[in-house]
């Protein structure tokens, strides 16, 4: 059985009709920039994830941008954050004129160690950026704690983390700002790109609105230097069909990750390859789900033969990128981030999965830990 990493036809198919008629009534409407169905998603998204300012924008990787201008971070400030995520999150840093100023991970949960994060904090650090990898949050308290003692902001990078909760808070209204991706294959995706900034803080949401569109304020005045960020009507049409879907959506995802755990139990496998942690004040949303071994890069090549979808997220960390040499860092510095890129491969774990292909999933990673590994139950 042929198992896709993600199969978002599955979950396009039920919903087919509303989002034709959604796409067709903005097209009806030739409103393609701002107006009521960007107001429209911005509301319903404020109440979803519970905070006071939602702010529809253009990706998740402007989200980031637009959140680090926002509070005016620029050339020769330092930003903390992890050395594993996707790309974005330290290229935006970079983007603004800033340093980011890399830490290693937590190896238990791949995200920020928040013990690194106060020994890296200088006169010249801004914000601190944490993100939530996976769909997990980092360890947010003692991160906060470290920022108050330094009178800076949080940026939550809660890219793909849309649900999340870190003690029965959601993740984005945490720290100053939050940065949502809705790339199509996030748990909320749109049909391209679009993101969203969240805040709780009426000055930095007044600010950032402004940022959006050129700071501009009326047509053609402009009070700060800002960038196109808007999200296209069309995107935010199409968002607010499947918004009210996404927690039915989150919970399947919950329940392969428990049957998941289950399976590997019963065939014996959970000793030879490491599954991802729930901490119990954490909900994870699994936008990955993501298995270790030290055999990775054989297990990779053994389930790609056996048409069972899988990526490595992520093969390099921000340390070691060509792009980032400049910065100074070098192997070995951030040995738990190294170790995860080298061990870490996410499997299935869509809403819309089967129990038979999961079955599928497991049954070929059993195959290849007792042919390869010699473990037997
Ligand atoms: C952790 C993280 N940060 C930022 C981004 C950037 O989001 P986008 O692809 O919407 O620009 C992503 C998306 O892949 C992400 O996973």
């Amino acid at each position: 059985m042929r198992v896709p990493l993600l199969d978002l036809e599955a979950q396009y198919r039920p919903l087919r009709d509303e989002i034709l008629a959604a796409i067709t009534r903005v097209c009806d409407s030739q409103r393609f920039i701002m107006g009521p169905e960007i107001e429209g998603l911005e509301d319903e998204l404020r109440a979803l994830i519970g905070v006071k300012h939602a702010i529809a924008v253009s990706s998740g990787t402007d989200a980031l941008l637009l959140a680090l201008m926002a509070l005016d971070i620029k050339a020769g400030d330092e930003v903390v954050t992890s050395t594993y995520s996707f790309f974005a999150t330290a290229g935006a840093i970079v983007r603004v004129g800033a340093r980011p100023v890399l830490v290693d991970i937590d190896p238990a949960t791949f995200n920020l160690d928040p013990a690194q994060v106060a020994a890296a904090i200088t006169p010249r650090t801004k914000a601190i950026l944490p993100v939530h990898l996976f769909g997990l949050s980092a360890d947010l308290n003692p991160i906060m704690a470290a920022a108050d003692r330094a009178g800076i902001p949080v940026i939550e990078d809660a890219a793909q983390a849309i649900g999340s909760t870190y003690q029965s808070r959601s993740v984005g209204g945490i720290g100053a700002f939050g940065c949502f991706s809705f790339f199509p294959s996030k748990n909320l995706g749109a049909f391209g790109d679009a993101g969203l900034l969240t805040t709780n803080d009426d000055a930095l949401a007044k600010r950032a609105r402004l940022l959006r569109t050129h700071g501009m304020e009326p047509k053609y005045y402009h009070h700060l230097v800002g960038a196109n960020f808007r999200m296209d009507a069309l995107q935010a049409a199409i968002l607010r069909v499947k918004a009210p879907h996404l927690a039915g959506w989150t919970e399947s995802r919950r329940a392969n990750a428990a049957q998941y755990r289950t399976l590997f139990r019963d065939a014996g496998l959970d000793h030879a390859i490491a599954l991802p942690v729930e901490p119990s004040d954490r909900r994870h949303i699994f936008n990955q789900f993501v298995v270790r071994t030290p055999e990775r890069d054989a297990l990779k090549r053994h389930l790609d033969g056996r048409g069972i979808g899988n990526e490595i997220y992520y093969p390099v960390p921000f340390h070691l990128q060509p792009c980032f040499a400049d910065l100074g860092y070098r192997r070995g510095d951030f040995p738990h981030a190294e170790c995860a890129a080298a061990d870490s491969l996410a499997i299935p774990i869509y809403g819309e999965l089967t129990e038979a292909q999961q079955v599928a999933v497991v049954g070929a990673i059993g195959e290849f830990v007792h042919q390869r590994l010699g473990v037997t139950r």
